[in-house]
């Protein structure tokens, strides 16, 4: 097996590799004056597993195209098999026509990655009118979870805590992560007018005066989910409210705005690398990867 990869997710790329204790080969991905896409691989892969470690950020567009280009290349210099590990698999939001002529952006995506790759791993990937990513994937496509190693970090780093999901999707960590603590969830419902515009509100009653409620999304992006589950955690007396997202994408100036906003602590997986990006996710991938050496 060989680890390649490029850009931003270059030093998961580096830790996966050390850990598995194969080779790690950084891959030339330029671009011609013209704008095309240039791209050599630096080892020979003929006969070899080769995986891809390429999160589609900060531009998911480019990585995209750049994944396919790099797993058709493998492919053409005779690897044996392209496993893709996106930590943060991008366009998932994108799962249903919301209006007509639109483009259901997650079924592109994934035809051009059953096409491209034999096999695809990632970390909680958006399912939200998706129950599986069987829906969209022929390839075996391995779904792994970030609540563990989220549950371990509030463990040593918070007490007395209440979990909130700020949106019926995001429940599904939360609720998990309450029960490894044996502490409670709660999840908010949520009502989305557009990219920037959402409304949250309780509705399942539990106690939140004196918590320190602890926000658990899959991502966070402009920041507004979080900005305005925060808002109703202290309207209802929380002590301090916090923020932990397993792809912290943070657009627009987010981080700032929810500092501003008055979030104590915004933390983050490596997924996305980044200054939030303290919980590292790497353990995860390689106990995957380990079943393919
Ligand atoms: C959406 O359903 C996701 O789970 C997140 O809640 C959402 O992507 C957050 O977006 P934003 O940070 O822009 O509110």
């Amino acid at each position: 097996m060989i680890v390649v990869s490029s850009g931003e997710s270059e030093p998961l790329a580096k830790s996966i590799a050390k850990q598995l204790k194969i080779t790690y080969s950084a891959l030339n991905l330029t671009a011609f004056p013209d704008g095309e896409l240039y791209l050599k691989f630096n080892v020979p892969v003929k006969g070899k597993k080769v995986i891809i470690v390429k999160s589609f950020q900060p531009h998911p567009d480019m990585s995209l195209f750049d994944i396919v280009f790099i797993a058709e290349t493998a492919r053409q210099l005779g690897a044996k098999k392209v496993i893709l590990v996106a930590p943060y698999l991008g366009y998932m939001r994108q799962d249903k026509q919301f209006h007509p002529g639109e483009c259901v952006s997650s079924r592109v995506m994934a035809k051009l990655l059953n096409n491209s790759v034999d096999k695809l791993i990632t970390i909680d990937p958006h399912l939200h009118r998706y129950r599986s990513l069987k829906e969209i994937f022929t390839i075996p496509a391995i779904k792994l979870t970030a609540n563990s190693v989220f549950a371990d970090y509030i463990k040593k780093n918070f007490s007395n805590e209440l979990i909130i999901g700020p949106d019926w999707e995001s429940y599904q960590w939360a609720r998990e992560i309450a029960k490894t603590l044996h502490v409670e969830a709660t999840v908010l419902k949520k009502e989305r007018f557009s990219s920037r515009q959402v409304k949250v509100r309780m509705v399942q009653p539990v106690i939140v005066r004196g918590k320190n409620v602890i926000i658990v999304d899959d991502i966070v992006s402009t920041g507004h989910t979080a900005i305005e589950a925060m808002k109703q955690a202290r309207k209802l007396g929380a002590k301090s409210v916090s923020v932990l997202a397993v792809h912290g994408l943070f657009v627009e100036k987010a981080l700032e705005k929810m500092k501003q906003a008055g979030i104590a602590t915004v933390l983050s997986t490596n997924c996305i690398p980044g200054k939030t990006a303290k919980i590292d996710v790497s353990a995860l991938l390689v106990g995957e990867l380990r079943k393919e050496k």
